[in-house]
């Protein structure tokens, strides 16, 4: 049977007691900690922020209709919090998923080479051109005020034992890093007091994204193919612009988008 790893909980209780998160649970086994947290968040009285984890899930979610796939040693859990009670107008919540992506390129630097790690806008992190950790945020139906931050991060599941598809297009920190590879409850720590970190520039308008994009973007100068329900538009990716949108050069002019899923069309794998 699966069990919670004991260095997951002294992780937990080590957030809770410096104040990164005000409660922290962790399950063996669940369906989806994005739908445990949309759940939760429809308790009125729950502290906040709250971290929900579990050592495997059997129906992670993914971006639009996409199921997120991974075995047990992945990293996978949610935040629930109230942006706005950190001070994040509702209009800019859309840069959460962007720091929340800087936040894991941040952690992913202290094991890796910086130039091998890319962020593929809007909320995947990439090494050396192989998914490595995809974030999915979600406002729970009902709960318009609360947001779920979902992340999946492969850190100690090979990708060796993975659809074939999936070992060219994904990778994880233990296939990188071998016996270096760090233990869950380190990964989960140093990432949610980066996220933290991040999320707080965030609310103080100190991220600018078209500088913090230049060096790390997987997409900026490539053709790219965007799609946002039945809408597609091709062109140039010119990085992001000051409120974290991608910025596409078409024959039309520069458009600038908002939402989408983008493919990278020189790329090998499908992304
Ligand atoms: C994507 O790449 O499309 C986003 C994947 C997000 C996966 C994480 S795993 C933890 C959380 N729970 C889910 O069901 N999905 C997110």
């Amino acid at each position: 049977m699966l069990s919670v790893p004991p260095e997951i909980h002294v992780a937990l209780r080590s957030l809770e007691r410096a104040a990164l998160v005000r409660h922290a649970e962790w399950f063996a086994e669940l369906s989806s900690t994005n739908t445990y947290a949309a759940e939760l968040a429809n308790q009125e009285e729950i502290p906040l922020p709250q971290l929900i984890g579990a050592s495997r899930q059997t129906a992670g979610r993914g971006r639009g209709q996409n199921a997120w796939w991974s075995t047990d040693g992945a990293l996978t859990f949610s935040l629930l919090f109230n942006p706005s009670d950190q001070g994040l107008p509702v209009a800019r919540w859309s840069q959460v998923a962007l720091v929340t992506g800087l936040a894991v390129a941040d952690l992913l630097e202290t094991y890796l080479p910086p130039a091998v790690v890319q962020l593929k806008w809007p909320n995947d992190v990439y090494v050396d051109g192989r998914k490595i950790c995809g974030i999915l945020t979600e406002v729970p139906s009902g709960r318009t005020d609360r947001l779920v931050v979902g992340i999946g991060l492969n850190v100690g599941n090979t990708l060796r034992d993975a659809p074939s598809e999936l070992q060219a297009s994904a990778v994880s920190l233990c296939d990188l890093l071998g016996d270096r590879c760090p233990t869950l409850g380190e990964v989960l720590e140093g990432l949610i007091t980066r996220w933290n970190f991040w999320l707080q520039r965030l609310v103080l308008g100190e991220i600018h994204f078209p500088e913090l994009w230049k060096t790390k973007c997987y997409l900026t100068g490539h053709r790219v193919m965007v799609s946002l329900g039945p809408e597609t538009q091709a062109g140039i990716c010119r990085g992001l612009d000051s409120d974290g949108m991608l910025l596409l050069e078409t024959p039309a002019g520069v458009q600038r988008i908002l939402a989408g899923t983008v493919r990278r069309m020189d790329a090998s794998t499908p992304s």
